[in-house]
C-alpha cells in the first residue's frame, strides 16, 4: 500500500481539509503515515496569513526534495504536492521556486487531487481555478474506523470563504466568497461523527457566524437555528463554533448561548484592535465600545461565559495612544485565553499599501506588553478555576499511569485519578490546582456534588 504524509500548516480548517485529503486518498489506495521519510506521497497543507508562514513552506519544501532525492537513491518515488492557501495565492510561482513539486492545488479542488496525480505524471500541474462544484459532494467520508481513531472531539466545516475584506487579510483571496454548506449536509456528517463516538463538534467555518445555509425546509438558517437542531443529535454532548466576526452575532445567535447546554460558553471572537481609528482602517466595522456591549449582551444570556481573541499590533499608522486603547479594551474585557501578533504586510492587500509603516522594533515592544498583559489574564483565569467543579469530555489517558485527561469547557486541559472512567465520558471534576497550561482536579461522584 502506499503512503501519504500530510502537513498542515495555519488554522483548524486545513486541519479539517487534511483529514478530508486522506479520506479521499484512502479510497485510491493511500494510508496514513505520520513519518515523512517512509511516505510516497508529501502533502504540505499551507498558510499564508504572516509572512513568516508563508515563507516556512518554501524552506520545509527545500528538506522534502531532500528526502526525495534520498529516497530516489534507493528506488524509491516521491510525489510532493503543495496544497492549501499558499498554493491559492503562489500557484505557478510555486512550481518556479521549487522544481521537485509536482502539483500545485487550491482549498477548493480538493476533489480532483487522484486526478491531478494522475494527470502530473507528465507535466507539473497547478489547479487554482475556484470551481463551480461543491468539492464537499465529491470528497468520501472516512470509515468508522479512521473516525473513530480521530478522537472524541471533532472538526465539521459548515462555511468556507470571507466577504469581509479586512484591509491586513488575505483570506478573502485565498478562499474564495462566503459558500455556507446545506443544513441537510451537515446533519448527516454530525449523525456520522456521533455514531462512530464523536461527542464534541466543533463547527468551523473563516466566518463561522455569518453562515446562513439552506435549511431542509427551503428557508435560509442562521448559525444559531444550526446549533439548536445540532444539539439534538444523539450523543453530541458540546459544541463550538469558530471563527466569529463580532458583526455577525446576531440575536438568535446569543440566545443560542443562553439556550443551549451543550453550546460551550467558550468564545473566540476576535476584535483585533482597541482604537476605534484603526479598526475603522481595518474595516472591521465595529467601535471598541460596540464590542464591549456585544459581550455584555452575550454574557447576559450567558453570565459563565469565557472569551478569547486575536490581536494585531503595529497595523500601519498605529499611535501609542491606539496602542493604548486596545491595552485598555483588554483589561476592561478580560480574555482567558487569546493570540497576538505583528501586523504582517501580504501582498495584494490593501493595508500593505497604506502609508506609516510601523517600525519593527516598535512592533516588538507593543507586542510583548500586549501578551505579558493577556498571559496574566489566563493564569488569572486559569487560577479562578480553582475550587470550581467543572465538566470535562474525557480525551485520553493522563500523562501517569491512573491518571486520565480530558478538556474543561473553556478548553483547558484536565487531568484527574480514575480507573472507573472511559473516554468520551463527560465527567464532574472538581478543580484542586492549576499548574501552567492544565489543571488537575479529582472526581466529584454525582452523590457528593451537593457537598461541592
Ligand atoms: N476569520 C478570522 C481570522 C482569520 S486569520 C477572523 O475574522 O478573525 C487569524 C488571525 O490572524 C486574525 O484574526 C488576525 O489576528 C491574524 N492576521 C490576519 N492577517 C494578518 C496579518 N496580515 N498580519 C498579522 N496578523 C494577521
Ligand atoms: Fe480575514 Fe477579516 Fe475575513 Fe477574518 S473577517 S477572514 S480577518 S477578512
Ligand atoms: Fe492560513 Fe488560509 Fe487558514 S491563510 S489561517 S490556512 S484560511
Amino acid at each position: 500500500m502506499k503512503k501519504v504524509f500530510v502537513k498542515s500548516y495555519g488554522c483548524q480548517m486545513n486541519v479539517y481539509d487534511a483529514e478530508r485529503m486522506t479520506d479521499m486518498l484512502a479510497t485510491e489506495g493511500y494510508s496514513e503515515t505520520k513519518a515523512m521519510e517512509e511516505a510516497d506521497l508529501v502533502i504540505l497543507n499551507t498558510c499564508h496569513i504572516r509572512e513568516k508562514a508563508a515563507e516556512k513552506v518554501y524552506s520545509e519544501l527545500g528538506r522534502v526534495r531532500e528526502l526525495k532525492q534520498e529516497r530516489e537513491a534507493s528506488g524509491q518515488e516521491t510525489r510532493i504536492v503543495v496544497a492549501g492557501c499558499v498554493a491559492q495565492a503562489e500557484g505557478k510561482e510555486i512550481l518556479r521556486r521549487q522544481p521537485a513539486v509536482d502539483v500545485v492545488v487550491g482549498p477548493q479542488n480538493y476533489h480532483h487531487l487522484p486526478d491531478l496525480l494522475r494527470k502530473s505524471r507528465s507535466e507539473r500541474l497547478v489547479d487554482t481555478e475556484f470551481p463551480i462544484e461543491d468539492k464537499f459532494d465529491h470528497l468520501p467520508a472516512p470509515s468508522r474506523a479512521k473516525t473513530i481513531s480521530r478522537g472524541v472531539s471533532a472538526f465539521l466545516t459548515i462555511q468556507e470563504g470571507c466577504d469581509k475584506f479586512c484591509t491586513f487579510c488575505v483570506v478573502p483571496y485565498t478562499r474564495g466568497a462566503e459558500v455556507s454548506r446545506p443544513v441537510a449536509k451537515i446533519l448527516e456528517e454530525a449523525h456520522r461523527l456521533a455514531e462512530a463516538g464523536v461527542r464534541e463538534l466543533t463547527l468551523i467555518g473563516q466566518n463561522v457566524n455569518a453562515y446562513h445555509g439552506e435549511g431542509p425546509d427551503g428557508a435560509v438558517w442562521s448559525l444559531g437555528r444550526l446549533l439548536t437542531r445540532l444539539a439534538e443529535v444523539p450523543g453530541i454532548a458540546r459544541l463550538r463554533y469558530t471563527t466569529s466576526h463580532p458583526r455577525d452575532m446576531d440575536d438568535e445567535l446569543i440566545a443560542a448561548h443562553g439556550d443551549l447546554p451543550a453550546l460551550m460558553p467558550y468564545l473566540h471572537l476576535p476584535v483585533q484592535s482597541g482604537s476605534d481609528r484603526i479598526l475603522d482602517l481595518m474595516n472591521r466595522k465595529h467601535t471598541g465600545d460596540e464590542y464591549r456591549r456585544l459581550i455584555e449582551r452575550i454574557r447576559k444570556a450567558q453570565p459563565n461565559l469565557a472569551l478569547s481573541s486575536d490581536f494585531i499590533v503595529g497595523f500601519p499608522g498605529e499611535t501609542d495612544r491606539d496602542f493604548e486603547d486596545t491595552m485598555r479594551l483588554v483589561a476592561d474585557v478580560g480574555f482567558a485565553s487569546s493570540f497576538s501578533f505583528k501586523y504582517s504586510p501580504r501582498p495584494g492587500t490593501p493595508a500593505a499599501e497604506m502609508g506609516e509603516q510601523v517600525p519593527e522594533a516598535v512592533k516588538a515592544e507593543r507586542l510583548a506588553r500586549l501578551q505579558n498583559l493577556l498571559e496574566t489574564q489566563r493564569q488569572a483565569f486559569n487560577h479562578g478555576t480553582v475550587g470550581q467543579t467543572l465538566d470535562v469530555l474525557l480525551e485520553k489517558p493522563g500523562r501517569h499511569p491512573g491518571q486520565i485527561a480530558g478538556k474543561s469547557p473553556y478548553l483547558q486541559p484536565v487531568q484527574f485519578e480514575s480507573d472507573v472512567h472511559r473516554i468520551g465520558e463527560v465527567v464532574t471534576v472538581r478543580i484542586v490546582r492549576a499548574g501552567s497550561n492544565s489543571l488537575f482536579g479529582e472526581w466529584v461522584k454525582p452523590g457528593d456534588r451537593a457537598a461541592a
